[in-house]
Parts: structure tokens; C-alpha cells; sequence
């Protein structure tokens, strides 16, 4: 019924085109059943005038835990799907509440639910509340190995699907925060290999470590690299893709480091690359004294400047962004002046509030995390400075369908992130920033 209710709002000559040009791929090879979809949380109040088509995190999130059957295995930087009193909730974290209430009654479903967790943990009301419904809940202290914290965002259903993004799992993730994820059905070889990045947080938090273990189990070892990315159909349309970790001392054999694959994502750019951050800051952030970290800062300069490839980049504005990061950016943008005249720029993207929403704690800000180029798309958990790359736990998912046949009707992820890319780039909430502007983000 339901998918007779979607062929019904689909145009009909498109449709068409789709069934043919499925029935001719049927002729070569098996079909691929694999589904990719782009998702994204809006904030409440932002495009509201022109909601966009994409499904919502919420939803991603929703149909994977309904399509569960026997495992749901979720890494996270911490739970909050339920706001608490002083959060100003109300009814605003109903997709939250929703999405706990599913993890809830997994176990009672049959489906087993493994959480890791970053430790220590604010909070453990939600954690507590799925271990007693029969959740297994590890927490993992990084500090203590890498000095960092585990900041992934990831979900593997049935070895089957996944999710990865920048969305927390918080209700404010939901609605109140711009997010964007990249959710994956019906592909086992890339979410059993995700499963094997959570199979490493998942053994760090089964013991009390106070060092890595010597070696990393087999089991462990990557699936997918930049020299060896998995070929897959996402959608009808080959690609080709890898997952990436951060920080390297955690990676098993095999595993892509996530600056790495930023850097060839970077590098491998032709005409445009386009990055959507909340921070990017060439500093190390968190440990003292602090330094220079030029990685992703020299190479996106080399890109503009020697092979002239457009670089954009949106950057978040709330309050608390980090003054140095305006600084670091207008050292870029001056590389735009002639006589050298790269092709960079920069804009500011600001989530409007109510007076009431301002009251909402770490909210209302574009918290996404990827970067498109004519050529893949890199989607990550990690803000762009130093210490995600080094120390704190991250994970990174490059699709590159540079090349692939394109059937009618189809498209490609790359080209579905450079138009969400750039509706924000070219929104009312986006402004640039310019050489002389000492306080883009006064609010
Ligand atoms: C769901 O799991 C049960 C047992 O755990 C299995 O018998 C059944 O085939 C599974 N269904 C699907 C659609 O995978
Ligand atoms: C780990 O260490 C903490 C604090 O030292 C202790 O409370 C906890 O019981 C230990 N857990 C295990 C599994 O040994
Ligand atoms: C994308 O695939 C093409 C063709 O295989 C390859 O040349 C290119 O290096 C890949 N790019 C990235 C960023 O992986
Ligand atoms: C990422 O950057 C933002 C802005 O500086 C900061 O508020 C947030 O705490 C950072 N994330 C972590 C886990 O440090």
C-alpha cells in the first residue's frame, strides 16, 4: 500500500524511465538493492518557507530502528533524546522521545542493542533507562589512551544499514540544531565494516584500559581504504567508498585515517570543493601549549592557489565560536586579492532564534560536517582542528561516483550534497565574510 501511495505522487514519465532503465541493468548484472538517502535536521523557523524534500535525520533514524531485526549497535558522544526540565523543552523534543521510546523497546522486540558511550557521561538518565530495558551499555574513556573523547555519531542495524553524520543523540539534534547525516539500507559490506570500527570502541569499553592493546584482533581490520574502497550500487548508480577513523592510535589494520582521507578528498578535487564546518581552525585546540596545525589549512591553500580549484567554505556563527577561527579564515580569503586572485571564499551561516529558543543551551547553530568536490563527498563527525584528528574519536564516510553511469532519474550523493551545499551557500542565512570584518559573529 505504501508503495503503491508513492508510485501514485511520483511523475509518471519519470517513473517510467526508472523502471526501464532498471529493467535494462536487470540484463547485466543482479540489481542492487542498496539505498542511500542525504538526510538532515533543520532547525524550527529555517526554511520555512520552502521545506526541503530531504528526509529528516528523525525519520532515518525512525525506519532504521523499525526495519531492526536482530541488532542495533549505536556509538555516541553522549544521550539526550529527552530534554530535561531546564532545557525549555516542552514539546520540542517529541522526535527525540519518539526515537528513545524505539531504542527502548528494542530489547523486547528481540533486537539486541549494544551502546558504546564516551565516558565520563554527563548524564545518565537515557543510558541507564535502555540498560535496565536490556540495552548493554559500555562506556569508553579515551582520556585516559588518547588524551581525547569519543565524539562518533554512528548506528550499524543488522550489520546491514547505517548511519553516520553530524547529528548527536540528542533531541536538540533533532530540531533545534542543522545537522546532516547520510543514512545507507540494505549494504552489509560497508555497515560490517562499520561495525568493526564500533567493535573497537566496543572492546576499549569492556575493560578498563589504561593502554591500547599491542595489536588490534583480525576481526577488527578494515573492509574498506582509499586503496581498496568498496564497489557498490548506491541508488542504481556504482560507487565506490571507504570509511575512515580518527584518531590513528585506535585505527586496526587497514583502517584510512580520517585527516588522510580529507586530504585526499582535498587533493583529488578538480574544479570545486565545497565545506560545510561548524569550526575549522588550524590550531591544536585542546592541548597546551597550543599550536599551529596547518594540515587541511595548507592544502585547501594549494588547491585554490596553484591549481585553481574553487574552494568555498561555510563556517557556523553562535556564541561560541571561536574568535581565532575568523582570524585564520581572513588569512585565507586574502589569497582572493589580486595579484594572486585564488578562487576562495567564505561565508558565515547563522541560525535564527526566537527569544525563546536563544534560551535553548548549545543549540540553534549548522553543526554539519562535509565537504563535496566535483569528484567525491566527505562526510564526517569531527570539527576541522587538530586534536579530532589526533586524539578524540571520529569517523569519516568518502562516496566517490566520479565517472559512474548515470541512468535518467538517478543522482549521484556527491551532486545531492552539492545542491544541499549550496541552497545553504546561497540562503538569507548565509553572508560573506570579508578581509575587514573584525566582528562577523557579534550577535
Ligand atoms: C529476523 O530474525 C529472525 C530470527 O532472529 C529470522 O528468522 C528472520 O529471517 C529475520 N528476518 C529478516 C527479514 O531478516
Ligand atoms: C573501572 O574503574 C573504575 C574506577 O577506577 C571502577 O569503578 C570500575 O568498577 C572499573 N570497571 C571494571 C570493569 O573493572
Ligand atoms: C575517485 O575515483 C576515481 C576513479 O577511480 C579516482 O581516480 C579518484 O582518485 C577517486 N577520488 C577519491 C577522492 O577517492
Ligand atoms: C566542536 O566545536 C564546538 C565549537 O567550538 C564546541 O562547542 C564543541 O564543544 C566542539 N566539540 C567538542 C566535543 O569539543
Amino acid at each position: 500500500m505504501l508503495s503503491y501511495l508513492n508510485i501514485l505522487s511520483f511523475p509518471l514519465t519519470s517513473l517510467l524511465v526508472e523502471i526501464l532503465s532498471e529493467l535494462k541493468l536487470e540484463k547485466r548484472e543482479p540489481r542492487s538493492l542498496s539505498r542511500v538517502h542525504l538526510v538532515e535536521s533543520v532547525p524550527v523557523g529555517l526554511y520555512e518557507s520552502s521545506p526541503p524534500p530531504r528526509r529528516s535525520i528523525a525519520d532515518s533514524w525512525l525506519r532504521l530502528l523499525q526495519r531492526a531485526n536482530s541488532s542495533v549497535d549505536i556509538a555516541a558522544f553522549y544521550f539526550t533524546l529527552r530534554a530535561s526540565d531546564t532545557d525549555l523543552g516542552g514539546s520540542a523534543d517529541a522526535q527525540g522521545r519518539e526515537v528513545f521510546q524505539q531504542l527502548k523497546q528494542l530489547h523486547a522486540r528481540g533486537v539486541k542493542l549494544q551502546i558504546a558511550v564516551n565516558s565520563p557521561q554527563k548524564s545518565i538518565r537515557d543510558t541507564g533507562e535502555l540498560a535496565a530495558a536490556g540495552a548493554e551499555v559500555r562506556e569508553v574513556d579515551l582520556q585516559v589512551v588518547t588524551g581525547g573523547i569519543v565524539h562518533t555519531k554512528l548506528w550499524v542495524v543488522d550489520q546491514k544499514h547505517l548511519y553516520v553524520g553530524s547529528a548527536n543523540m540528542d533531541w536538540r539534534s533533532l530540531t533545534e540544531v542543522k545537522e546532516v547525516g547520510v543514512s545507507v539500507e540494505d549494504c552489509s559490506c560497508l555497515a560490517q565494516d562499520a561495525f568493526r570500527i564500533f567493535g573497537v570502541y566496543w572492546s576499549l569499553g569492556g575493560v578498563n584500559h589504561t593502554s591500547l592493546p599491542p595489536y588490534w584482533p583480525a576481526r577488527l581490520s578494515a573492509l574498506s581504504s582509499s586503496q581498496n574502497p568498496l564497489r557498490l550500487k548506491l541508488n542504481g548508480v556504482p560507487a565506490r567508498a571507504y570509511l575512515s577513523s580518527s584518531p590513528p592510535q585506535i585505527s586496526a589494520r587497514g583502517r584510512a585515517d580520517d585527516l588522510s582521507s580529507i586530504l585526499s578528498v582535498i587533493d583529488d578535487a578538480h574544479n570545486f570543493i565545497y565545506i560545510s564546518v561548524m569550526d575549522y581552525l588550524p590550531l591544536s585546540q585542546y592541548t597546551q601549549p597550543v599550536r599551529f596545525w596547518p594540515a587541511i589549512d595548507s592544502a585547501l591553500r594549494a588547491a585554490a592557489c596553484t591549481r585553481g580549484v574553487h574552494v568555498r567554505l561555510l563556517v557556523s556563527c553562535w556564541e561560541h565560536s571561536p574568535g581565532s577561527m575568523f582570524t585564520f579564515l581572513r588569512s585565507l580569503l586574502v589569497l582572493s586579492s589580486p595579484p594572486l586572485s585564488c578562487h576562495i571564499s567564505v561565508n558565515v551561516f547563522t541560525v535564527p532564534s526566537t527569544a525563546e529558543q536563544k534560551k535553548i543551551p548549545y543549540a540553534r547553530v549548522n553543526h554539519a560536517k562535509y565537504m563535496v568536490t566535483d569528484r567525491a563527498l566527505y562526510i564526517g563527525t569531527s570539527n576541522w582542528s587538530e586534536n579530532y584528528f589526533t586524539q578524540t574519536a571520529g569517523v569519516g564516510l568518502v562516496v566517490n561516483q566520479t565517472g559512474s553511469a548515470v541512468g535518467p532519474g538517478q543522482q549521484t550523493l556527491q551532486s545531492q550534497a552539492e545542491d544541499l551545499f549550496l541552497r545553504d551557500w546561497s540562503s538569507p542565512y548565509s553572508s560573506p565574510l570579508s578581509v575587514d570584518d573584525q566582528h562577523p559573529c557579534a550577535q
